[in-house]
């Protein structure tokens, strides 16, 4: 029986060994936006995980557009010089293809790491003045963006193109947009958070007016050869806030300027808002994203299992899967679901006599 999740798969340019990615997960451990020995050996550990594609976690294009003070950033040569040494060094030890999202969080900008609370940061400890496409706070306690002005606009495009350039010269092989979460572009495309009156508020095509200008200057400075993506709202999950419908929208636009793939996520527009339990969560929408739209489509959400990923991408309801919290629990989750569906997995030398060998007799004694 051959696996459809461990079947290899071109975005652009770049050939994946499977349809496994690793979801970008924030570590609020940067040194003022630099990477450091826990990225090293945190972005290493996944790098043997199995997965085709691993995505470093929300990388802020500016100094003030980072969740935490400890988020990562490509704002400054120093930032690149620091995440150039972990990526060359997990590129040159691990199996799998790096990715990185660009990002700015807009109101959801200088808050507490979680484990230090996770709400808004508080006087005494360095907060900022964060802006946003309308003057509404996250929720109750949060600061209060500044509504963003055009030259807002300009800096923070500028910022992600110079953002992708280093990535770029960093060697990633891939590139994905920030446009989920509640973070600044997702603010512009949610009616939640945007009640502008200009042009970049009231009907679907005005809310993407941002969005899009960043995709299409981006696009402009990543070689067609290299992916470059967005991960999108699935749905906000409040009554008049963004819905499937809109992420099929939105995709389609998203195409339109050239990108090589669409991520759905869904949710994080507003403090009281909750996501879903159900496992995958967002394979009905990636669903609709595909068929409708015809984009490379990656999903997310409550995707544990092997089989239940393997269901999603031999039923052709997403081209790839992504998951986050199951790699944190167990990092070689790409080497478990191998053998779990009977695929083959590339492993690094050292850890070659872990591989399927390990569990013949196991298997064996069962049949017996
Ligand atoms: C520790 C942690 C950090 C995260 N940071 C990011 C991030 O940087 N960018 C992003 O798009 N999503 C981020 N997420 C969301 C995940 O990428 C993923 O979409 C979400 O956890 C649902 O997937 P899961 O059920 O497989 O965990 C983070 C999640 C976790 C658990």
């Amino acid at each position: 029986m051959s696996s459809a999740l461990f079947s290899p798969y071109w975005l652009a340019g770049l050939e994946l060994a499977n349809r496994i990615v690793v979801s970008p997960m924030c570590q609020y451990s940067a040194n003022d936006g630099s990477a450091n020995d826990w990225h090293l050996m945190h972005l290493g550990m996944l790098a043997n995980s199995g997965a085709g594609l691993v995505v470093v976690e929300a990388t802020h294009v500016e100094r003030h557009g980072r969740i935490t003070h400890g988020c990562l950033g490509l704002y400054s040569d120093d930032n690149a010089v620091a995440l150039e040494r972990v990526i060359a060094s997990c590129r040159h030890r691990g199996t799998a293809k790096f990715g990185i999202q660009i990002a700015h969080a807009g109101r959801k900008a200088s808050s507490q790491r979680p484990w230090e609370g996770g709400g808004a940061l508080k006087s005494g400890h360095d907060p900022w003045q964060t802006i946003a496409a309308s003057p509404i706070p996250f929720g109750d306690n949060w600061h209060t963006p500044r509504e963003v002005t055009e030259d807002d606009m300009a800096r923070v495009q500028d910022a992600f193109v110079s953002a992708a350039r280093r990535a770029l010269d960093i060697g990633f092989d891939a590139i994905e947009l920030h446009m989920a979460h509640g973070y600044l572009m997702h603010g512009f495309m949610s009616p939640i958070s945007n009640r502008r009156t200009d042009q970049y508020g009231g009907s679907l095509d005005n809310r993407l007016r941002f969005p899009l200008a960043i995709a299409r200057a981006v696009r402009g400075a990543v070689p067609q050869s290299i992916p470059l993506g967005a991960r999108i709202t699935g749905s906000d999950w409040r009554e008049g806030g963004l819905t499937p419908d809109d992420a099929v929208a939105i995709a389609r636009a998203m195409q339109k300027e050239g990108l090589d793939f669409i991520c759905i996520s869904s949710g994080g527009v507003a403090a009281d808002i909750r996501n879903p339990a159900t496992p995958g969560y967002n394979v009905p929408i990636a669903q609709r994203v595909k068929k409708e739209v015809g984009i490379p489509t990656r999903t997310v959400g409550l995707i544990i299992a092997p089989d239940q990923a393997e269901t999603i991408v031999a039923g052709g309801q997403a081209d790839l899967v992504a998951a986050a919290r199951a790699f944190l629990d167990d990092p070689h989750w790409g080497w478990h679901a191998a053998r779990a569906l009977g695929a083959e997995v590339q492993r690094p030398p050292q850890y070659a006599r872990a591989g399927p060998k390990l569990w013949a007799p196991a298997a064996a004694k069962t049949k017996a």
